[in-house]
């Protein structure tokens, strides 16, 4: 595997990859890779005949408050790893590169609607921040595929919705989200929490797995479902930002005849800010 730090130096390997008439997979990572990044990069190889991932953590996708000066940075495992999963080049830009002019001062991209709600709404500016750095990613890589965790259900929304507004070639794949043995889904910021908060942490995916039984069941309150669910995660002791059943193709709230619904929340546990969803189907 080569790592490179600049866009030319992608570019010109990726050139190369091409003009031999290669499928070029991409994984874009904030780094700290975890067994949830691997069944990514597993993906990427089922997709693609080179693979590339980059490591960037976005700061135009952290908010003033947030955890964008802690967030955990391990670039020497992260290299290991990706190494060991068959990546061809590891993309690690500074944020100059990215960001010439500084994150605060570059052209944007907004998804309306999509980017504004759920995590939106609570972290106003991230999935903007999120649009933006993919898109220029994509415009450096120029991958044929990218593949995104289902775990953030909302950005893989997004990437999709602006990759069919910009008309960019990509196509975009979505890999199941990997769990702990208890159920908690994998992500860098469980290691925020304190062994106590981790043993309740797993509740989040119990309470959404009760809402989507009754989802399951028929009950057409989605609202009494929300409710129930937030109050479930309330009580453990999370302090809940939302838990919204939502549909699955727009997450507008569900109208009567939508089938195919999913069901998102995050909720904080100590310094820990957990996000998490199950997609579920109407009888
Ligand atoms: O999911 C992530 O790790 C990030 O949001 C992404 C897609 C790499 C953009 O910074």
């Amino acid at each position: 595997m080569e790592t490179v730090t600049t866009i030319a130096a992608v570019r010109e390997r990726v050139r190369a990859w091409r003009a031999e008439g290669l499928r070029v997979a991409f994984v874009p990572t904030m780094g700290n890779l975890h067994t949830g990044h691997v069944s990514l990069i597993e993906a990427a190889r089922r997709h693609g005949e080179r693979f590339v991932a980059s490591i960037f953590v976005n700061p135009m996708q952290f908010g003033p408050n947030e955890d964008f000066a802690h967030y955990p940075r391990t670039p020497e495992a992260d290299e290991r790893m990706l190494a060991d999963a068959g990546c061809d080049l590891m993309f690690m830009p500074d944020a100059r590169e990215i960001y010439p002019q500084g994150s605060g001062r570059s052209t944007r991209v907004e998804v309306p609607g999509l980017s504004l709600i759920l995590e939106g709404e609570f972290r106003p500016g991230h999935m903007e921040g999120v649009a933006t750095v993919v898109t220029k990613l994509f415009q450096i890589v120029a991958p044929d595929v990218a593949i995104f965790g289902e775990k953030d259900f909302q950005q893989l929304a997004v990437i999709r919705r602006l990759v069919a507004d910009l008309c960019m070639p990509v196509q975009i794949v979505g890999a199941p989200t990997v769990r702990d043995a208890d159920g908690l889904a994998m992500s860098s910021r469980n290691q925020y929490l304190t062994p106590e908060q981790r043993a309740l942490a797993p509740r989040i995916q119990a309470a959404l797995q009760a809402a989507a039984a009754r989802v399951r069941a028929g009950e057409p309150d989605t609202t009494a479902i929300e409710r129930a669910g937030a109050q479930s995660l309330e009580q453990a002791g999370f302090r809940v930002d939302y838990f919204a059943v939502r549909q699955a193709a727009d997450l507008e709230p569900p109208a009567g005849h939508a089938r195919e619904l999913v069901i998102l929340t995050a909720a904080r546990l100590g310094k820990a800010r957990l996000i998490d969803n199950v997609q579920v189907s109407r009888p």
